[in-house]
């Protein structure tokens, strides 16, 4: 139908375009959840240049993780570019929409009880908060890698620093787009410093210390046990 043509009739409930959206409550309550998987649903959510360490951080703590027991699954922009955002492209739209997925999909995984790991250049400050708030504040936990812009192009996994310095690669982030840095992540690591390993530990440290990786405590717990 033409949008721009719609009657008064088109426009009542239930007609083409109207979103009738009933959201149905679960049966399974949160804390339930996490005594069951012995952790609390949270998003890790890495940020940071092309060749900042992003993917190879992600997948270095999706694998310490599950060694540890631990229900966690790694998420890449390089793999859902490929496949449920494979219509996106890079102006400042698509990655608002990239970012804008990928924020509820995480929340999600989160509500599954999983720590689900992020790994989007993710460059807006906005589209990062959005995906925040999609999860919740205590379930977010931002990890900034600042990594030099030097370093990273020096690094170049992929050719595309080369490609876009030689002007054959547009908007390409801190050539010909911009990168905005977060200015209150969680934790913030440049792994020009930092060994994968021990970014890695940087990042588990935060989890545990913030509780994410045991069940919420329940009234009849000890004190200590208690936030
Ligand atoms: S984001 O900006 O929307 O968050 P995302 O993390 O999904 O980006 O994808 C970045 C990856 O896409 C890079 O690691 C790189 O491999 C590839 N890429 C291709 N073109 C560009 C571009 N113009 N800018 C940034 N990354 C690009």
């Amino acid at each position: 139908m033409d949008a721009g043509r719609r009657t008064e009739q088109d426009r009542a409930p239930g007609a083409a375009g109207e979103r009738i959206v009933v959201p149905h409550r679960g049966l399974v309550a949160p804390a339930d959840r996490a005594r069951l998987l012995g952790q609390q649903g949270t998003v890790v959510w890495f940020t940071g240049l092309s060749g900042s360490g992003k993917s190879t951080v992600a997948h270095a703590l999706e694998r310490r993780l599950v060694e540890l027991g631990r229900a966690a699954y790694a998420l890449d922009g390089d793999t859902v570019r490929d496949g449920l955002n494979r219509d996106l492209g890079f102006s400042a739209e698509d990655r608002e929409e990239n970012i804008r997925r990928i924020g509820e999909v995480a929340a999600l995984f989160a509500d599954a009880g999983l720590i689900a790991i992020v790994a989007f250049i993710s460059p807006y400050r906005a589209d990062r908060l959005r995906a925040r708030q999609a999860a919740g504040d205590t379930r977010f936990l931002e990890v900034f890698l600042d990594t030099p812009l030097a370093v990273c192009e020096q690094r170049d996994p992929k050719g595309l620093y080369r490609r876009a310095r030689a002007g054959q690669l547009a908007e390409f982030t801190g050539v010909s787009a911009p990168y905005e840095k977060p200015d209150a992540a969680e934790l913030v690591i440049d792994t020009a410093a930092t060994p994968v390993e021990a970014a890695v530990e940087q990042v588990l440290e935060q989890l545990a210390r913030r509780g994410r990786l045991a069940p919420p405590p329940a009234a009849g717990d000890p004190p200590e046990l208690r936030p």
